[in-house]
């Protein structure tokens, strides 16, 4: 908690402003993939009500997005050039976005793990990007909402749970690789030095799991085998490993 606290753009500097500005692109990404996700998921929401939801979540998703434009002007980026280089959103989580159970596993899968990260973002050394985060969490708080009601609603038919199931199995083991990274490194490190994080990618991880895993039970859904995580090269720290164990 000793780091500088960094007032304003002008001031972050050198090392320090290449990794934020790698953090904020790697929330951007998130932010507009989601919101291009939940748009998407309007066609295939099952219920009018279900509908109205994707296009209130994909609204607030583009907010979010829009949060970051500013903070990328700031420090004299052009937002558009950023968000050129972004990934497809289902290419890069192997999504099918007309098929409503992918939608459902992404929202309780995807979306959170990116809520842990923006958890770290809003006590940053970056002051002008924590104060925006209050916001976007509590956004995300509604979205988890929905992926545990969602969760809820299918586990009461045993065939469509087992084809939630079995899209989890494959999603979960590419967010844990892909969300959160390597669980230690110079990166991470440096991020906990300088004040970026304030913790480390295996304790934002861990908390993550430990929340998702409350549901699960409830429900009865299983973490995936480790050699799902093996087979897409997510790399897992003992500590991990005794999480995902509690409930194979
Ligand atoms: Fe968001
Ligand atoms: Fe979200």
């Amino acid at each position: 908690m000793s780091a500088t606290i960094v007032k304003t753009a002008k001031d972050a500097t050198g090392e320090y402003r290449e990794m934020l500005i790698r953090l904020m692109t790697r929330q951007f990404y998130a932010e507009t993939a989601t919101a291009e996700v939940f748009g998407r998921s309007i066609g295939c929401a099952p219920t009018l009500r279900e509908k109205f939801i994707q296009a209130e979540f994909a609204e607030e998703e583009a907010e979010h997005s829009a949060q970051l434009c500013k903070l990328f002007e700031d420090l004299g980026l052009d937002p558009e050039v950023v968000h050129a280089t972004r990934p497809s959103a289902a290419k890069f989580w192997s999504l099918d976005l007309d098929n409503w159970i992918h939608i459902a596993v992404f929202n309780f899968t995807v979306d959170r793990a990116g809520s842990h990260q923006i958890m770290e973002y809003r006590d940053s050394s970056y002051e002008p990007w924590a104060k925006e985060m209050n916001s976007v969490l509590e956004d995300e708080e509604g979205h988890y909402g929905n992926g545990i009601e969602n969760l809820r609603e299918f586990a009461k038919d045993k065939k469509v749970f087992a084809e939630f199931q079995s899209v989890y199995n494959g999603m979960l083991p590419v967010t844990v690789k892909r969300a959160f990274g390597r669980p230690t490194g110079a990166d991470n490190d440096y991020c906990m030095k300088v004040g970026l994080k304030r913790h480390s990618t295996e304790q934002v991880l861990n908390r993550y799991l430990k929340e998702m895993v409350v549901y699960m039970k409830e429900c009865g859904l299983k973490f995936p085998h480790f050699a799902a995580f093996e087979k897409v090269g997510a790399e897992l720290m003992p500590s991990t490993r005794e999480i995902l164990a509690s409930n194979q």
